[in-house]
């Protein structure tokens, strides 16, 4: 009987021992809201991405929208305003540009990394531009240097949407620390897994205390926490009761619980494994589909940065995505689109069809596809997956 293969999904988890410990203490704890637990992980999670703060929200998307949210209020951004994003990203990239009555201005994407062309950006630029928002897509860095270059040049503030990309490096420095904001998302399939979850990275004093505002109603930052009372002088507790039930900017409710807190922090302390086996896997499939390469353009690591690998993206040359991706789940591999964004309905509807003025991910959106590349899948399935991908090209 032919052995049975489990699924080879595109995302896995396997809580340890450890982890579900944490979650327990914080039930123990019975202590749910912002304490401890969230403030380490948040201050941990920076310090590794570079930064001086970490803010942790509910979702990636809950994290880029406060961010537009932030520079759009202290900037004076109006509506209307623009803001440049990758023509290839995952849809709440641009969609936050959007719930906050902004409009996104797409850039087409490199056809051999998948991120955003910078040499693409600068005839985008309009008088009403007031940002750059680079994906670091599917774990590799997008070209920092020239994206800051172009801000710089252009006075336009960075929002780095990193919700597939963590501690990876771009010559050097961390994503998630060049620009303005760092946006993160420890959603399901991720690299650190906490259910729901977002992240802000930034280095900026008073844009960590509106973000945190922001994702707390607007509330006034005297008083964010339950700890926040706690052993003041007489003269500042009088302030902190005046100004407890006092918001000063048009909030939302993105809070997670301590538990998703203690999730992250327990799984940071094996973050260096989890790159390492991912960095292996993905080195594992291009060895053994190299000699395939006529068919398929890779997603390419240049020299200056790390590919931490969240996914394994590839483009077909040819025409036979269709066929080969039916070939793949038929045997239990799972295959997901490369995060097509312009054809999508909704984006049809508002935008209309502008597809076709963006070629590479025109590309990207017809023949484009990726699949698991997460720690949990052992050798002998990628040596499975490699040797299906062989049979379909044989056939
Ligand atoms: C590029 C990108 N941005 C934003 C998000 C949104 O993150 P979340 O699902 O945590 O809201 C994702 C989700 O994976 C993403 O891939």
């Amino acid at each position: 009987m032919a052995e049975q293969i489990r699924d080879i999904g595109v995302g896995g988890l396997e809580l340890t021992k450890e982890d579900k410990e944490m979650v327990n203490k914080v039930l123990d704890s019975n202590r749910l809201s912002y304490g401890p637990y969230v403030k380490q992980f948040e201050s941990e999670f920076a310090k590794m991405h570079d930064s001086k703060f970490g803010i942790m929200t509910n979702s990636g998307t809950s994290s880029l929208h406060i961010s537009v949210a932030a520079l759009k209020e202290r900037h004076g951004w109006e509506d209307g305003d623009e803001i440049i994003v990758p023509a290839v990203t995952f849809i709440a990239t641009s969609n936050v540009v959007l719930h906050n009555n902004m409009k996104p201005v797409f850039v087409d994407v490199e056809p051999n990394t998948f991120n955003m062309d910078p040499k693409l950006i600068e005839e985008r630029i309009t008088s009403r531009t007031r940002a750059i928002m680079p994906v670091h897509l599917l774990g590799l860095p997008a070209d920092m240097d020239p994206i800051m270059k172009i801000a710089k040049k252009h006075k336009l503030k960075v929002i780095e949407d990193s919700a597939e990309t963590m501690f990876a490096r771009y010559k050097g420095k961390s994503v998630g620390s060049f620009g303005d904001i760092g946006c993160f998302s420890t959603y399901i399939a991720h690299y650190i897994v906490t259910g729901v979850g977002g992240l802000n990275t930034t280095s900026d004093p008073d844009l960590a205390v509106m973000l945190r505002s922001l994702m707390n109603h607007g509330r006034d930052s005297i008083y964010i926490s339950i700890d926040d009372d706690n052993r003041q002088s007489k003269e500042k507790m009088k302030e902190i009761i005046s100004k407890r039930f006092s918001f000063v900017s048009l909030g939302h409710s993105f809070r997670v619980t301590e538990m998703e807190g203690a999730l992250g922090l327990s799984q940071l302390k094996r973050k260096d494994e989890i790159i390492r086996r991912r960095k292996e896997i993905a080195a594992r499939y291009l060895k053994g589909l190299s000699d395939l390469g006529e068919h398929f353009q890779f997603q390419e690591t240049p020299k200056d940065r790390d590919n931490v690998y969240m996914l394994f993206g590839m483009v077909c040359k040819g025409d036979e995505k269709k066929e080969l991706i039916q070939f793949l789940e038929d045997s239990h591999i799972e295959t997901r689109d490369l995060l097509p964004l312009l054809n999508q309905p909704i984006y049809k509807r508002i935008f209309g069809d502008i597809e076709g003025d963006y070629p590479a991910a025109k590309k990207i959106n017809d023949s484009g596809f990726y699949i698991g590349c997460h720690q949990y899948i052992t050798d002998k399935e990628v040596d499975y997956v490699i040797a299906k991908f062989h049979e379909f090209f044989k056939r």
